[in-house]
């Protein structure tokens, strides 16, 4: 058999799967949530969810991957012993191939966002912006090939391979992210009033926690580590056997959650600075923003000019790394199970997602496709987020928790005994009670049942 890919450093496993971590998720969802849910009170949840949750969950998915090295559905299977678990990678493959088909819809919007703006056409009054999104997203065909295109670059990268595309990209964009990310919050710190868009950020308004708050903060911790669809469990079949499992998943969810809280600091303060509403939704980025860069800025129009470039050069970045690992779960699986080589298994996933981007494109835009009362789009956001995401950690915790043998977990994460022992009785209670039962408590609650 050919040889498996591995990434090739430490450095390249924390960028890789960092990479895939940040996202849309934390320069757009995770700021637009905050404004929803009523800022820090917000923030503090999400926090507890990411390390009670997130981060037991994220090392329950790498043992499994690593200790397999293997696609995930094979993953799950060598560990089942004859039981059905593999149901579980293969729920996990066909979650982050959904997720792909409408995150590639909002990837596009960024892409023509990123051309608009270094073309200069988002500029104008109030007005003219508005109804630049309005005209782009009704248009039938364009915000399609945008996305379509975005699941094609993805493409690109992920038949380079592990090596030589994944982490190559990942080696390139994330530093770039970071770069763009920091002068954007000190610019838009800098503005007047921008303080108060830093105390909506910091400080807690515990009138605004209701249940909902919970069940965001929860699917959007999951969302945002890429956890339970099998993503990091493909990742970690590519991590090496020296990777210290613990400390990995700390440094890539400690990133991501910094990462986020710089992008409510690159946002609110400027949304505040010229007195727009911090919760106005999805459309903040493409409505709001491209008004807040020119008012902001409005006595210097060049710099309003380069702001807005690198706004949206940042999220096409951050949603490109994500994708390529949305990408290569289906790809990992389909290269190995049905004998293909790369060039051709990666056609699978770039077709199902594709098709899906398109009429979820459309569900949004220029035609009425519902499912259950929803816009297609947000019926598999929904769909993804508040089930599929949450019942795949689940069902991931159980497996770690319960079922794989003590010795196994236990040799992953001490890495033969090297290291991490005085943690391993503590990931076990989280990984057997706190996260399983949490879990379930959220769906519950959002069911009505308690
Ligand atoms: N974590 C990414 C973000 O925050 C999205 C993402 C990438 C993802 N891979 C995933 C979400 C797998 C769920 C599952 O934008």
């Amino acid at each position: 058999m050919k040889e498996r890919g591995s990434f090739g450093s430490k450095l390249g496993i924390v960028l890789a799967t960092a990479g895939s971590a940040v996202g849309l998720g934390n320069v757009w969802r995770f700021p637009y949530m905050t404004g929803e849910n009523g800022g820090a009170a917000f923030i503090l949840v999400y926090i507890v969810c990411i390390l009670l949750l997130g981060i037991p969950g994220m090392i329950g998915e790498f043992v499994v991957g690593r200790y397999a090295q293997t696609n995930a559905a094979r993953a799950y299977d060598i560990l089942s012993r004859g039981k059905p678990w593999k149901l579980v990678g293969y729920l996990g493959i066909l979650t982050g191939t959904i997720i792909l088909g409408f995150y590639a819809v909002v990837a596009g919007w960024c892409l023509e966002y990123l051309l608009a703006s270094i073309a200069g056409q988002l500029q104008g009054d109030a007005e003219a912006v508005k109804n630049y999104f309005a005209t782009f997203s009704s248009n039938p065909l364009k915000p399609v090939i945008w996305g379509v295109a975005f699941i094609l670059v993805t493409h690109v990268v992920v038949i380079f391979g592990v090596r030589k595309g994944i982490e190559r990209a990942s080696k390139w964009l994330m530093p770039i992210l970071l770069i763009l990310l920091l002068v954007l919050v000190v610019a838009s710190c800098l503005l007047p009033n921008a303080m108060e868009g830093v105390r909506f950020l910091f400080e807690p308004d515990f009138s605004k926690v209701n249940r909902r708050v919970f069940l965001d903060a929860l699917g959007q911790a999951f969302f945002s580590l890429s956890l339970g669809t099998a993503c990091l469990c493909t990742y970690a079949s590519y991590f090496s056997k020296t990777t210290n499992l613990l400390r990995s998943a700390g440094q890539i969810a400690l990133l991501d959650t910094v990462i986020a809280i710089l992008s409510g600091l690159m946002i609110f303060p400027a949304a505040f600075s010229v007195g727009v509403n911090p919760d106005s939704g999805p459309s903040l980025i493409f409505i709001t923003l491209p008004n807040v860069f020119q008012q902001a800025f409005g006595g210097f129009p060049f710099a309003g000019y380069l702001i807005s470039v690198m706004f949206y050069a940042l999220l096409v970045f951050a949603a490109l790394t994500s994708t390529i690992s949305m990408h290569e779960i289906g790809t990992a699986f389909f290269t190995e199970e049905f004998h293909l080589p790369r060039m051709k298994s990666a056609w699978i996933p770039t077709f199902i997602a594709s098709v899906l981007c398109v009429f979820c494109s459309l569900s949004v835009g220029a035609y009425d496709i519902q499912v259950l009362g929803l816009p297609l789009m947000d019926f598999c956001d929904m769909l993804t987020a508040d089930y599929m995401l949450p019942l795949g950690g689940f069902f991931t915790c159980m497996f770690v928790g319960w079922y794989i043998p003590k010795k196994i977990v236990h040799t992953e994460f001490t890495n033969e005994g090297q290291f991490n022992h005085r943690f391993f009785n503590t990931y076990l209670f989280a990984v057997r009670y706190v996260c399983p039962i949490a879990i379930m408590l959220v769906f519950l609650h959002q069911l009505g049942v308690i």
